[in-house]
Formats: structure tokens, sequence, C-alpha cells
């Protein structure tokens, strides 16, 4: 795993946990590269016998534009998670997350087929998730950011389903699922979005994750949402997909994730 800064990265843990489980021989390591130095750190790591991995922040778009051939999801999110090597030695790009997403939110129970989603963000983690979502089955799906320009600037790569407004003109509509994949919650913050919109929520997710609930989460929970889920699943989830590419075995996220919600709460 290639990232800056790697200290608090738990896909060592993760990777080691899938290994384990499958009984692959697995080596699976953090490695800082510097933030103009990620081709190279790649590079390194290949000559001194790397197979694969995976990036992360910020070295998602430096990772697209280095491997040679790129997955649907991985030119629809315009990022790379999960670099592996083909048959013809290829360098391949592909894009977990956004499956991974998917695959968290069917673990919880949600049923996307035909759903209306409220998604709140425009950056990248939000780019990820759209396609994904719409392969899902997603029918209309609300993209609703601070600055709206930039929520526009998504939706235009999608069809009728996706369409973009600002948080004081979101469609008064039922919304049973809202995806919260701005990055507020890092500074203690929450999408300013009406209660109103949460009224008929039956879940409310958040990409982040932490020891306590995001203040969206905290919020929702206070709105009476009755579920409320983040985004440590879906960092298993995406995990195992990029662990399915790798070694065509597809791990069980349960264990995993209950490891880690006890890790995070013991800290
Ligand atoms: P990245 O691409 O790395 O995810 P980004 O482009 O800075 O990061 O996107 C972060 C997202 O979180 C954006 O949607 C941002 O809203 P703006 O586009 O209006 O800046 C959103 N965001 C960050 N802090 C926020 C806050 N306090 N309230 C609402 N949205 C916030």
């Amino acid at each position: 795993m290639f990232g800056h800064p790697i200290n608090h990265s738990k896909s060592p843990v993760i990777h080691r946990q899938f290994a384990a489980q499958l009984s692959e021989q697995l080596q699976y390591d953090a490695i800082l590269a510097p933030l103009d130095g990620f081709a190279d750190s790649w590079q390194q790591f290949v000559a001194a016998g790397g197979k694969g991995g995976n990036v992360t922040v910020p070295f998602k778009q430096q990772a697209y534009q280095l491997a040679e051939q790129l997955s649907e999801r991985a030119k629809q999110a315009g990022a790379v998670n999960t670099l592996y090597f083909n048959s013809a030695g290829q360098l391949c790009g592909d894009n977990t997350d956004g499956i991974g997403l998917v695959a968290d939110l069917q673990r919880l129970g949600v049923n996307l087929q035909g759903a209306t989603v409220l998604l709140l963000g425009a950056g990248g983690a939000c780019r990820g998730a759209i396609g994904p979502l719409l392969d899902a089955g997603v029918a209309t799906l609300v993209l609703a950011n601070r600055t709206v320009s930039k929520a526009e600037a998504i939706a235009i790569n999608f069809d009728h389903r996706v369409s973009a407004c600002g948080y004081g003109d979101i469609p008064s509509q039922p919304y049973p699922l809202v995806i919260n994949a701005t990055s507020s919650g890092l500074s203690g913050e929450r999408p300013d979005i009406s209660a109103g919109h949460l009224q008929h929520c039956q879940l409310a997710y958040d990409m982040l994750y932490g020891a306590k609930p995001t203040p969206f989460l905290h919020w929702a929970q206070q709105q009476g949402v009755a579920q409320q889920a983040d985004g440590l699943g879906m960092l298993v989830a995406q995990a195992a997909e990029a662990f399915y590419l790798w070694r065509g075995k597809r791990p069980d996220v349960t264990p995993v994730l209950a490891l880690l919600q006890q890790q995070l709460q013991a800290v």
C-alpha cells in the first residue's frame, strides 16, 4: 500500500487477515512514497519483486497515469486504488472503492434495486461511487454539494438518473438512503442540509469512520434515522475486492471488520 501519510493505515492488518483466512502467502506492507515520487516508489517496489498493491491518498491520480490498462470503473472514478499485472505483463489499474461501498450497503441489508439515493459531496470519494451504485440498480441519484458547480461537473458524465444540486435546493422526495461522501467530518462538521431530507431515511452512511460516530451520523441519529453506518465496512470491502483481483479468492469481511471495530474502540 502506497500512501502519504501511512501511519494510520489499516490495510496491512486487513490483508494479512484475509491471507491467513484463505491460507495464502502474502507480504503486505505500507510504503511511504514521497509526495511527488509515487512512480519511482512503485518501480523500486516492482524491481524488488512486488507483484501488486493498493494506492491511497494522495496517489490515486498518479496511479491512474501510471497504469497501462484501466478498468471501466477506474476510468469512471478518474482514480486507481489497486494495481496488478495481467498475464501479458501490463500494469493494470482498477478502482474497488465504489464496489466496496455497494458491497457494504448490501451487507447492511440495503436493497439498491430501483432505489433513490441522496449522495452528499463532490470530491474523489463521490466520483468513484456513482458508477457502481447505478450498476447495482439505483434508479435516482441526487448529487448534492456545498459548491454546486463541482456536483454539476460530475453529474454531466452520467445519464438522466444522476442530477446535481446545492444543499439549499435538494429536491423534496423521500430518500431512504443518504450517503455522506464529503470530508466534513474531518473538521468536526457535517453537510448543512435540511433535516427534512432525513425524514424517510432508513440508513445514514458516512464514508469516514472513527472511534466515535461522525458528526453526520450523530446528527442523523438525533433526527431519528433508524440505522447509521460508518465507512469502516467500506474500507474492508474495497480491500476484499482488491484481494480478489490479486488472488482470485473472496475473503470473508465479517471477522476482519469485527476485529477492526474492536481495535478502534480500544484506542
Ligand atoms: P477529495 O477529492 O480529496 O475527496 P475534495 O475535492 O476537497 O477532496 O472534496 C471534499 C468534499 O467534501 C467536497 O465535496 C467538499 O465540498 P466543496 O466542494 O463545497 O468544497 C466537501 N466538504 C468538505 N468540508 C465540508 C463541510 N464542512 N461542509 C460541507 N462539505 C464539505
